[in-house]
C-alpha cells in the first residue's frame, strides 16, 4: 500500500525526493506544491487546537544551539541508537531494526548482540556479518563562528522543546507567574538517523509541533478535564493488556497516572481524528521503563496502523522537572515557580550564604554567577568543597567560601520546580498517515480510480472549478467563480481540459472535496453544480453563493457530504 500512496504522492506533487537530480539522499524529502499546502493545513489545525483553544504561547527559536544546551539537556550523553555495521559491504543499520523481538528499541547493546549472535543475524543487503552494536549519537554537529578562538561547537536541535525550557523565566512572567501554562513551538527537528529507509516516517530533517505544559505536580486536577473526560481511548498500558475506556476511567483506575497526562492523550486523539486519521487504526501505547527517553518518567505514544505496521505519530511524555532542574544546574539560573500560601507563614529555613569576600578573588567576573548557582542548590546536598558546572566550565567552591544557616522568615509561598507534560507531534508522519488512511482505489469500467478522502479542512485544494465547455461564456463564468474563491482565501483549481469525468477523477486523486461545474443551465438561471467527492452527490447553488457555501462546508470539518 505505501508504495501506491508514495507513487501518487510523487506523481501529483505532494512529496518529491530531495536533491533528486544529484541522486537523492536518504532521509530527506521535498514537499511539492500540494504537499506543502497539506502540511500547512495540518499545522494550522494544530495551532488552532494548541494556541487558539488551549491558549498556549507560541515561540520561535533558532534551529542551531550551542553545545551547553545539549550537555544540560542530556542529549549529548544519551541521545543515541545502537548501530551495527556490515563487515563486508559497510552498510550501517540500527541494531534494533535487525532483531525481530518486540520492543527491541528497549534492549541494551549487549542484549542486542546476544540475540544477533544466537539468531545468526546477517546484513540484509549482502548477507555479511554485522559488527557488535555501538552507541551512535543522533545529533548533527557543526561549528558556529569563524575558525579560531571564537569558534564554538554547535548542534542542530533534535527536538524543538529545549527553547521552551530555556525561556522558562520569560514565559513565567508572560503568564503573570501563574501555573499551569503552556508554550508551543513548531519547526524543524534534525536527527542523523542511522538508516532511514521508510519514506516520510524516518527523516533526518523533519517537522515537529511540540507543546510544553508547565504545572504544579501537587495539583491533582487538570482545569478543563471534564471537556475530554468522556473521550474513549484505546490503551495499551506497559503491562501489555489492551483496554478501552474513557479518559476519566483511565485516571480513576490509575492506568494513566494523572489528569494532565490523560488530558493531552485525549486531545491528541481529537486532533488526529480531525486531520483525517482513522479512529479504528489509532491506539495509545505506554512505553516500557527501558524504552523511555532519558528525560521521561512516563510516555504514551499515539500509534497508528499503517501498511508498515504500527507507527508512532505523537509521543506524550511526562518529563517531570528533569529539564528545568538540569538547566538550573548547568546555567546557575533559578527556573523555579512560586506556590503561594493562602496566608503568609513564618518558617525556619536553611539558607546558603556565599562569602563574597572569598568568592570575589577566587572567581572574579564569574563570582555572581557561581554564587547564584550555589544558592540554587539544596542546602542538604552541600558538603565540603562543591563542584559546579556552569556554561561548560567547572568551578570548585571551597567549604570556607560559604556557610549554611538556619533563619526564620515570613514567607508568602514556597518555590518549586514545575513539572512538564510534553505532547510531541511528528508532522511528516502524521501527513503520510493521513494520506494512507484516506487512500482508496475503486475499479470502474476496467480502470483504477484513486481517491484521497481527506477532510475538507486539510485538503490542499478545496474546490475544482470547471466550465462544461471552454466556450459560450461558460469559461468566463467559471473563471469568475474561481477567482472569487481564491480572493476569499480558498485554494481552488481551474480546469477546462478533458471530459468532466476525467477532471473529477484528477481532483479526487488529490483529495479535493468539492467540484463546481458551470453548465448551460448556469447561463439561464445563474446556478452551478457542487459535486461532493465522497458521495458523488450534486447540488445546485446560485453562482454568487458558491464562495460562502464552500466556506461553510470546509468549516463544518466534514469530509465531503452535502
Ligand atoms: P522513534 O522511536 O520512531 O525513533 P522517537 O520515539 O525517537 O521515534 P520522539 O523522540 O518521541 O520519537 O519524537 C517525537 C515525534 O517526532 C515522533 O512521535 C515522530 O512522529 C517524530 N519523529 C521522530 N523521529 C523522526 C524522524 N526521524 N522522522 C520523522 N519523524 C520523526
Ligand atoms: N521532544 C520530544 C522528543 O524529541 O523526543
Amino acid at each position: 500500500m505505501w508504495a501506491k500512496v508514495l507513487a501518487v504522492a510523487k506523481r501529483r506533487g505532494f512529496i518529491w525526493p530531495a536533491f533528486d537530480i544529484y541522486g537523492g539522499l536518504s532521509g530527506f524529502y521535498d514537499y511539492g506544491p500540494l504537499g506543502a499546502e497539506l502540511k500547512r493545513n495540518i499545522m494550522e489545525i494544530w495551532r488552532r487546537y494548541y494556541v487558539l483553544i488551549e491558549g498556549f504561547a507560541e515561540i520561535d527559536s533558532p534551529n542551531l544551539s550551542p553545545e551547553a544546551v545539549f550537555r544540560a539537556s542530556g542529549h549529548l550523553d544519551k541521545f543515541e541508537d545502537y548501530m551495527t555495521v556490515c563487515r563486508s559491504c559497510g552498510a550501517a543499520f540500527r541494531a534494533d531494526s535487525l532483531v525481530e523481538t518486540e520492543n527491541a528499541d528497549a534492549l541494551s547493546a549487549d542484549e542486542l548482540w546476544d540475540i544477533m549472535r544466537r539468531e545468526n543475524i546477517r546484513c540484509p543487503e549482502c548477507g555479511g556479518e554485522p559488527s557488535k552494536p555501538e552507541p551512535f549519537n543522533l545529533m548533527f554537529r557543526t561549528t558556529i563562528g569563524p575558525k579560531g578562538k571564537r569558534e564554538r561547537t554547535g548542534y542542530l536541535r533534535p527536538e524543538t522543546a529545549q527553547a521552551m525550557f530555556m525561556d522558562f523565566q520569560y514565559l513565567y512572567r508572560y503568564f503573570r507567574e501563574k501555573l499551569p501554562f503552556g508554550a508551543v513551538q513548531t519547526g524543524k527537528g534534525f536527527r542523523n538517523e542511522i538508516s532511514p529507509r521508510q519514506g516520510l516516517l524516518r527523516l533526518r530533517e523533519f517537522n515537529m509541533a511540540e507543546a510544553e505544559i508547565f504545572f504544579d505536580p501537587e495539583k491533582k486536577e487538570w482545569g478543563g478535564f471534564e471537556r475530554i473526560a468522556g473521550e474513549r481511548l484505546r490503551l495499551i498500558p506497559n503491562n501489555g493488556n489492551e483496554l478501552e475506556m474513557s479518559a476519566a476511567e483511565a485516571v480513576e483506575r490509575g492506568i494513566i497516572k494523572n489528569q494532565a497526562l490523560a488530558y493531552f492523550v485525549a486531545l491528541t486523539k481529537r486532533f488526529l481524528i480531525a486531520v483525517g486519521i482513522d479512529e479504528k487504526r489509532l491506539r495509545f501505547r505506554e512505553h516500557l521503563q527501558d524504552e523511555m527517553a532519558h528525560y521521561a518518567d512516563d510516555c504514551w505514544d499515539a500509534e497508528v496502523l499503517l501498511s508498515y505496521g504500527w507507527v508512532e505519530l505523537v509521543g506524550i511524555a511526562d518529563r517531570t522537572n528533569y529539564d528545568l532542574s538540569r538547566h538550573m544546574e548547568f546555567s546557575g539560573e533559578n527556573l523555579r515557580a512560586m506556590r503561594k500560601y493562602p496566608e503568609p507563614k513564618e518558617v525556619e529555613v536553611e539558607e546558603i550564604i556565599p562569602d563574597y569576600r572569598k568568592m570575589g578573588p577566587l572567581f572574579k567576573g564569574n563570582a555572581k554567577k557561581v554564587a547564584e548557582a550555589l544558592k540554587a542548590m539544596n542546602p542538604a546536598d552541600l558538603h565540603d568543597d562543591v563542584t559546579l558546572e556552569i556554561d561548560g566550565n567547572e568551578y570548585v567552591v571551597p567549604e570556607s567560601a560559604y556557610r549554611v544557616e538556619k533563619v526564620r522568615k515570613k514567607v508568602s509561598g514556597e518555590e518549586f520546580i514545575p513539572h512538564v507534560i510534553e505532547p510531541s507531534y511528528g508532522i511528516d508522519r502524521i501527513l503520510y498517515a493521513v494520506m494512507e488512511h484516506n487512500y482508496y482505489e475503486i475499479e470502474e469500467d476496467g480502470e483504477t480510480y484513486r481517491i484521497l478522502r481527506l477532510p475538507a479542512s486539510v485538503a490542499p485544494v478545496k474546490a475544482g472549478v470547471f466550465p462544461l465547455m471552454s466556450k459560450d461564456r461558460l469559461n468566463e463564468k467559471a473563471r469568475e467563480i474561481y477567482e472569487n474563491l481564491r480572493k476569499a482565501g480558498i485554494n481552488a483549481f481551474y480546469d477546462d481540459s478533458g471530459s468532466i469525468g476525467r477532471r473529477y477523477a484528477r481532483m479526487d486523486e488529490i483529495g479535493t472535496p468539492f467540484c463546481i461545474t458551470v453548465d448551460y443551465q448556469s447561463l439561464e438561471d445563474d446556478t452551478v453544480t457542487i459535486r461532493f467527492r465522497d458521495t458523488k452527490e450534486q447540488i445546485r447553488v446560485r453562482g454568487d453563493e458558491v464562495t460562502g457555501k464552500i466556506r461553510d462546508l470546509i468549516e463544518r470539518g466534514e469530509r465531503a457530504t452535502p
